[in-house]
C-alpha cells in the first residue's frame, strides 16, 4: 500500500514539475518563436530572438555608451535618447519590431495606426506593470478597464481649464525633446491593425520622439527649432494626422496637459520678467531618458538680472 502511495506522490511530483518545465520552455523559447515567425511572414523586420533577453543586454550595452559622452548641440538626438531603436530604424525600416526580453514590440510609424491604437483605448491596455511600481505608484495612469473609467471621469473636471492659446514655443520644444519619448500598450486578443495582424502576446510601440522627428512629416527643416510651423495651430502643423501627440492622445490623452502648459508659461513668465537668461559654456547637450527624456548633466544656464 505504501509503496502505492509513494509511486502517486512520485507521479504527481512528475507531473507538476513537467507541467512547469513545459510553461517555461514555452514562456522563453516557443512562443517567442512563434511571435516571431508570425510577425516575419507580414513582413516586419527585427533582430532574431535571443534567449530570454531578447534586445534587452544589446539595448542597456547602447545606452550606457551612448551616455558616457555628450553630443553637440547640431547632432540628431534619436541615436542618444533611443539608441536601439533608432538603429533597428536604419537597419530594418519603419516595420520593424524589438523584443523586450520573450516579448516582440511593433513600431507603429504610420499616424493613421497611431491615432487608431490610441483611439481603441479599451483593446490597446498599457501593458501589466511589475507589482512593486504598482505598489509604489498606483493611480490614474497604471489603472485600466472600469477601474480607469472611472477614475477619470472623477478627475477630469478638476483639471479642466479653459481652453489655452496655443504656445508655438513650447510646442516646438515638445516636438524636439517630448518628456515621453515612447508609449506602449498590449493587447489581449489578437488583433488587426491597418495591413497588420497581430497576435496576442505581442507589444504596440507608437514612438512619439521618431514621429515628431520624421522628415516625411515635418518636412526638411525637422531637426530645426522652428515655432512658426505651429503658427495656424495644430492641425494645419500635423496636417491632422496624430503626428503630434507629446501627451498622447484619444480617451487616455495626459490628464495634466493644460496644467502642465500653463505651469510652464507661469514660470517662463516669472523668469523673464526678472532675468533675461542664455546657455552657459559650461552646458553639455545630453537628452538622456531616465522615465522622462531630461538633460543628463542638467540645463546650465546663466541669468542676468534685469
Ligand atoms: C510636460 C508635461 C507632461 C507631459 C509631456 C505628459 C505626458 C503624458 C503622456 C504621454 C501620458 C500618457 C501615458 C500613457 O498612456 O502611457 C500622460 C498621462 C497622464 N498624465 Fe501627463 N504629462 C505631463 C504632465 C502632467 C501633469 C502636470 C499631470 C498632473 C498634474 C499629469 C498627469 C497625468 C495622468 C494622471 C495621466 C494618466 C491618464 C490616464 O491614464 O487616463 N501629467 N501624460
Amino acid at each position: 500500500m505504501e509503496i502505492t502511495y509513494k509511486s502517486f506522490a512520485l507521479f504527481a511530483c512528475a507531473l507538476i514539475l513537467s507541467i512547469w518545465a513545459w510553461s517555461v520552455l514555452n514562456w522563453v523559447w516557443l512562443r517567442p518563436k512563434k511571435l516571431e515567425r508570425c510577425l516575419r511572414k507580414q513582413g516586419l523586420k527585427g533582430n532574431s530572438y535571443r534567449l530570454l533577453y531578447g534586445d534587452l543586454k544589446e539595448n542597456s550595452m547602447m545606452t550606457k555608451e551612448v551616455n558616457s559622452r555628450p553630443i553637440n548641440l547640431s547632432d540628431d538626438i534619436l541615436p542618444r535618447v533611443i539608441p536601439l531603436s533608432h538603429k533597428s530604424a536604419v537597419i530594418h525600416g519603419n516595420n520593424s519590431f524589438m523584443w523586450l526580453g520573450p516579448r516582440p514590440r511593433v513600431n507603429i510609424m504610420d499616424p493613421e495606426l497611431v491615432k487608431e491604437v490610441l483611439s481603441l483605448n479599451f483593446n490597446y491596455k498599457k501593458p501589466k506593470s511589475n507589482p512593486l511600481v504598482k505598489f509604489l505608484a498606483n493611480g490614474l495612469a497604471s489603472h485600466d478597464d472600469e477601474l480607469w473609467a472611472k477614475h477619470r471621469k472623477i478627475i477630469n473636471p478638476a483639471f479642466h481649464l479653459e481652453k489655452l492659446k496655443v504656445t508655438m514655443i513650447l510646442y516646438e520644444v515638445l516636438r524636439l525633446y517630448p518628456p515621453v519619448v515612447q508609449l506602449t500598450r498590449a493587447i489581449y486578443e489578437d488583433t488587426k491593425l491597418g495591413g497588420l495582424s497581430l497576435p496576442t502576446g505581442v507589444l504596440v510601440c507608437l514612438p512619439i520622439m521618431r514621429l515628431h522627428h520624421d522628415r516625411d512629416i515635418w518636412g526638411d527643416d525637422v531637426k530645426e527649432f522652428n515655432p512658426e510651423r505651429f503658427s495656424e495651430g495644430l492641425s494645419k502643423a500635423t496636417k491632422k494626422q496624430v503626428s503630434f501627440f507629446p501627451f498622447s492622445w484619444g480617451p487616455r490623452v495626459c490628464i495634466g496637459q493644460n496644467f502642465a502648459m500653463l505651469e510652464a508659461k507661469m514660470a517662463m513668465a516669472m523668469i523673464l520678467q526678472r532675468f533675461s537668461f542664455e546657455l552657459s559654456p559650461s552646458y553639455t547637450h545630453a537628452p538622456v531618458t531616465v522615465l522622462t527624456l531630461r538633460p543628463q548633466h542638467g540645463a546650465h544656464l546663466i541669468l542676468k538680472k534685469l
